[in-house]
């Protein structure tokens, strides 16, 4: 068919209020869309694909070789697809690459995912990519829990709350495996809620995230909302129990000076407690507004003689010295 999609008006019978050309082309094969999409079938709008569908690229051209050139979508639903596409073209993770240089990528591709997350909503396309990065992190560590040496923490502060998660993801992760947790779904799931820990970050106003020098007594209380914040946000998604603690807790300290509820070290999970000093550890050694980055010894030093016992676990700080003691392969 060679219609070209300008070509096409909209249907007399369609509300263009309401409803919103979606081109085929805008659909990816492999991924599901998050909102519903209706086709036009003789001057009717029958509902194709719901939430949750996905897509394979056999029935993608199947359909533009029946002459289909677009869906319809709800309007409301505009901000849903805008996110989508975005999810969808994040690169995927090359599994040819050794798991140090994978790290990297990842870091990379979580830098993105990460800034988009921001912006919106955790959708249906959001969850999966986050799903997709954390397995991509275990099996890094899986398969060479050294990897995480390779992680640098040069990057500046404008780009360290987008690349801080992804990489607080493989810290804990890498503590967790070092730690004696070998079963997969276990790490996983200290994964993605690392990915998500700060997500709640979203509704603090960038001014106060990136402010050189102390934040006011208020700035500081709306700073401190923000494990509030993200478990709100996750509400909806299937991240699990252990998941959703790390976002909540993971500004809780051993001796109960952290926040929102000044947990003690016994009703603190040991993965929040894993995912608490791998968070600190990656702000140390990162650049941000108000300080420069420590060196690995000195983050680790730091640690030792300031936050042991009070704050963060020894066991979990011992397996963290052993993993960056770890060559890479
Ligand atoms: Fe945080
Ligand atoms: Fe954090």
């Amino acid at each position: 068919m060679s219609q070209s999609v300008s070509s096409v008006s909209i249907p007399s019978f369609v509300n263009s209020t309401q409803f919103t050309r979606f081109s085929i082309e805008r659909l990816i094969d492999n991924s599901v869309t998050d909102f519903d999409l209706f086709l036009d079938v003789k001057s009717h709008l029958i509902l194709y694909s719901g939430k949750g569908y996905k897509w394979s690229k056999a029935e993608l051209e199947s359909l533009i070789n029946q002459g289909h050139l677009f869906f319809w979508m709800k309007s409301e639903d505009h901000e849903i697809a805008i996110l989508y596409e975005k999810m969808s073209q994040l690169p995927t993770v090359s599994k040819q690459l050794a798991p140090h240089e994978r790290l990297q990528s990842i870091q990379d591709i979580g830098a993105a995912f990460t800034r988009y997350l921001y912006e919106g909503e955790i959708t249906e396309s959001v969850s999966r990519k986050a799903e997709e990065l954390a397995d991509s992190i275990v099996d890094c560590i899986e398969e060479d829990r050294g990897c995480i040496s390779s992680i640098t923490g040069l990057a500046n502060h404008d780009m360290y709350t987008y690349l801080h998660s992804v990489r607080v993801s493989a810290y804990a992760t890498a503590i967790a495996a070092q730690m004696g947790l070998s079963r997969r779904d276990d790490l996983r799931n200290i994964a993605l809620g690392a990915i998500f820990h700060d997500v709640g970050k979203s509704a603090v106003p960038i001014t106060i995230i990136n402010k050189s020098g102390p934040l006011l007594q208020h700035e500081w209380e709306k700073m401190k909302s923000h494990p509030i914040e993200g478990l709100k946000k996750i509400e909806n998604t299937v991240l699990n129990h252990v998941s959703r603690e790390i976002v909540l807790h993971h500004h809780e300290r051993l001796n109960g000076s952290g926040y929102p509820d000044a947990l003690t070290e016994d009703s603190l999970l040991q993965e929040v407690q894993i995912a608490a000093l791998a968070d600190i550890y990656d702000a140390l050694t990162s650049s941000r507004s108000y300080q420069n980055k420590r060196t690995r010894f000195e983050a680790l030093d730091f640690i030792k003689t300031k936050l042991l016992k009070s704050d963060v676990s020894t066991e979990s700080f011992k397996a963290l010295i052993e993993c960056l003691a770890r060559p890479v392969k």
